[in-house]
């Protein structure tokens, strides 16, 4: 049984999974709250924190796994897309432990590892179905056919689905991420209270735009005299009740396009309880089977990348060592 260790860090995220087989040995995950200060991942703060911690954190994944590291058969890491200083520092110690133990490296581009995070459950075998993947930093629909195998269907024109999140978020006085708050407050709301924007709805592609509904959000607030926790509960469920809105519509219309039985999510908004339930639904009634991610791997982790890993290893790929990162390394 093969044995992958993977690290990821192409953000604010600091992570290291083991996997061994289809068993989860290990996944260990730093998140990095300095940067809710500055508004935004600072890239220097980032990088610098990923050095801090992977060592740490590659050290409690091997106790817990209870294997020794010569135990591994490859390492992988994220090598794209993200902010090239921390991707840098997941690839090089991935590298360096590849280069010391003689093992294959796997360079994992961080989409596919959401892409395919859906089936990191059950018989773990890949379906060919249309996939969502909403994350803070990309609003993607794909065509999967097989590993390796995608067509881009569309993708935002503008901000991601999770950064609209964060940026309402932020317009609400709201804490960082943004799109556990909004659903939250969401729950105690009235959705249809502001007519927000479904932008793009009726486009005839398969892309999205979500700086729209952000601004509609943002002169509503204006309108205001005072935001109340009542008129804080109703704009996040009305803005959340748009973006939910559009997404399940526009993944219908491109699994209807493309003939697929399948629908995936993921991503760190696939967390969405009102997403999940609504895509649920409409795929029932289209007679479409749906795969959401767990909850455990919809925001960034490395267990997503060792499971692609796994899967591009058993089926004969490696990286070489000399195999650079691409801040913006393209999935299809
Ligand atoms: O996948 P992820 O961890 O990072 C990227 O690859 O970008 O996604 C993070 C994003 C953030 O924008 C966060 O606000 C959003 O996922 N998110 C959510 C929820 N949980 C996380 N958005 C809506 N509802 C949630 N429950
Ligand atoms: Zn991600």
């Amino acid at each position: 049984m093969q044995t992958l260790l993977a690290i990821e860090t192409s953000c604010d995220e600091t992570a290291v999974a083991i996997l061994r087989g289809n068993e989860l040995l290990a996944s260990e995950v730093a998140s990095q709250a300095e940067h809710e200060a500055y508004g935004g991942v600072v890239p220097e703060v980032a990088s610098r924190n990923h050095l801090l911690h992977a060592p740490r954190l590659l050290e409690s994944a091997v106790k817990k796994a209870a294997i020794g590291l010569n135990e591994v058969d490859a390492f992988a890491a994220t090598a794209g897309p993200g902010l090239a200083s921390s991707l840098m520092i997941g690839a090089s110690i991935a590298k360096g432990l590849a280069l010391g133990f003689s093992k294959p490296y796997l360079a994992i581009n961080h989409l596919e590892g959401h892409l395919l995070s859906p089936f990191f459950a059950g018989n773990f075998a890949i379906e060919p179905n249309v996939s969502l993947v909403v994350s803070g930093g990309h609003t993607l629909l794909v065509e999967v056919r097989a590993l390796g195998h995608y067509s881009i269907l569309g993708r935002t024109v503008d901000d991601a689905a999770g950064e609209a999140f964060d940026k309402v978020a932020k317009m609400l006085g709201l804490d960082y991420p943004g799109g556990p708050e909004i659903e939250r407050c969401a729950l105690l709301g009235d959705a249809t209270r502001f007519g927000f924007p479904r932008s793009m709805l009726d486009s005839g592609d398969h892309n999205f735009s979500f700086s729209g509904l952000k601004t509609a959000v943002r002169y509503q607030i204006a309108k205001l005299a005072a935001i109340s926790d009542d008129i804080r509960n109703d704009l996040s469920a009305s803005f959340q009740r748009a973006v939910v809105e559009v997404l399940v519509k526009k993944t219908m219309r491109a699994a209807l396009d493309c003939g697929a039985k399948l629908v995936t999510v993921s991503g760190g908004v696939s967390c969405n309880r009102e997403l999940r339930a609504q895509m649920n639904e409409a795929c029932n009634r289209a007679g479409l089977k749906l795969l959401s991610a767990a909850p455990m791997l919809c925001t960034d982790n490395a267990a997503m990348i060792a499971f692609a890993a796994s899967l591009r290893f058993e089926a004969g790929f490696a990286s070489d060592l000399a195999e650079e990162i691409d801040p913006n390394l393209a999935l299809a």
